[in-house]
């Protein structure tokens, strides 16, 4: 620092770094184009027009009948102030006992950390392994936090580009010679839902671990997988059941129903989880306290939770047939999660424009391809499938309209 110049004033017009008094570059990163649709979705509702929402990913019903009982006696019998920053130790160890009962896997709590939603544990992932400038490679299509988030963290991001022909998966081929830091893969996939199958992510951890490549496997939708024709997937397999130095992120949000309770984990190597403790407790002091100790009723809810994946199952079906009729033929096969990836170029260029008339004329709400594919994206949209039967019924009845 500069004799007689006090902390703070690094920044000033002197130094070159300095742009001026304005946004940061590294913040300008696109929006959730899905937003606005929901915003527009929601004011033509209020206006009493009908609205059928297949924009939301986001489960329809509340949080498991245990979560909310739990949550009821936590605001009866605990202060609820800040928590250790990595989370209680009694939900740590009831997550590790989801490995345990779900996985057949021996998981130290203390490799368990109890996150903001999976979205709070991407940034203390990517801050915990990836310098500035390093090259994590990225499915495309893909959930646009990924690309966002290393954007603004300064990492720089390495397109892999996915199609029809890998089930938009990776294979170890297609990462070979990039010249990777790290890499991200989901499965099951949003938008896709598709899914590596058990030896494929197998095969990709132990690539990644040969090779000093960090894997971030995200496993959000796990619990949420249906039996496909072609799939060569089972029960999804964590990445962690291959090998430990990748971190593996998942969250109480899809399979638990708990979107707006902002909770999730992540399962972090050893040689992490002191950087991460240490980010954690800067970046946000603790998750919220309510929902970790409602959290940990999660665990006595899967019968609960398995009735909405069998809900979602039924509406699959009805969303893929009621495409088929309408006559859209190329639908990413959804192994998993709840979400349709239609290709829609058949009608357009301009999936997004296409997005917008649906929404004004039909009263459908879609997410643009934009969202998830900068390059492809105008091709496709991506319809939700967690909602109500009589809502996809809805949808399929304007659409039907629509394009008559
Ligand atoms: C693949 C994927 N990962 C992560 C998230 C973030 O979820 P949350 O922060 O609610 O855990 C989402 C949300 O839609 C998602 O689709």
């Amino acid at each position: 620092m500069p004799a007689g110049c006090q902390y703070g004033e690094m920044t000033t017009h002197a130094d070159p770094r300095r742009r001026g008094f304005g946004p940061s570059l590294r913040g300008q990163v696109e929006p959730f184009y899905v937003m606005k649709v929901w915003a527009a979705a929601a004011a033509r509702a209020e206006r009493g027009e009908p609205v059928y929402n297949l924009a939301a990913g986001q489960p329809s019903t509340p949080a498991p009948k245990p979560v909310l009982a739990a949550a009821h006696a936590a605001l009866d019998e605990h202060i609820l102030g800040y928590t250790e920053a990595l989370g209680i130790m009694p939900l740590r160890r009831a997550i590790a006992g989801h490995y345990r009962d779900r996985y057949g896997l021996t998981v130290d709590a203390a490799n368990v950390v109890v996150t903001t939603g999976s979205s709070g544990g991407f940034v203390l992932a990517f801050l915990a392994a990836f310098e500035p400038g390093a090259r994590v490679g990225l499915v495309r299509p893909g959930y646009p936090a990924y690309r966002n988030t290393l954007a603004a963290l300064g990492c720089m991001v390495v397109d892999i580009p996915c199609g029809p022909e890998t089930r938009f998966q990776p294979t170890i081929p297609m990462i070979e010679g990039l010249g990777l830091d790290g890499l991200i893969v989901a499965s099951p996939a949003n938008p896709t839902g598709t899914m590596l199958s058990g030896p494929e992510l197998a095969g990709i951890a132990t690539w990644c671990a040969g090779r000093e490549v960090r894997l971030v496997s995200d496993e959000i939708y796990h619990g949420i997988t249906y039996v496909t024709e072609g799939a060569t997937t089972g029960r999804p397999e964590s990445a962690w059941s291959t090998d430990r130095s990748g971190i593996v992120v998942n969250s109480f949000s899809k399979y638990f129903s708990m979107t707006g309770w902002r909770i999730g984990w992540m399962l972090v190597p050893d040689d992490l989880v002191d950087t991460v403790d240490a980010l954690a407790g800067n970046v946000a002091i603790c998750p919220p306290a309510p929902a970790q100790y409602a959290a940990i009723a999660a665990f006595d809810a899967y019968a609960e939770c398995d009735g909405h994946v069998h809900r979602y199952a039924d509406n699959r079906r009805m969303l893929i047939d009621g495409l088929h009729g309408l006559g859209f033929t190329r639908l990413a096969p959804a192994d998993g999660a709840f979400y349709i990836y239609a290709d829609v170029s058949h009608l357009t260029d301009d999936s997004e424009r296409l997005c917008w008339d649906l929404l004004q004329t039909a009263g459908v709400a879609t997410a643009p391809g934009r969202d998830f594919d900068p390059v492809l994206g105008h091709k496709y949209l991506r319809m939700s499938f967690a909602g109500s039967s009589q809502t996809l019924d809805g949808a399929l009845t304007a659409l039907q309209r629509y394009l008559g």
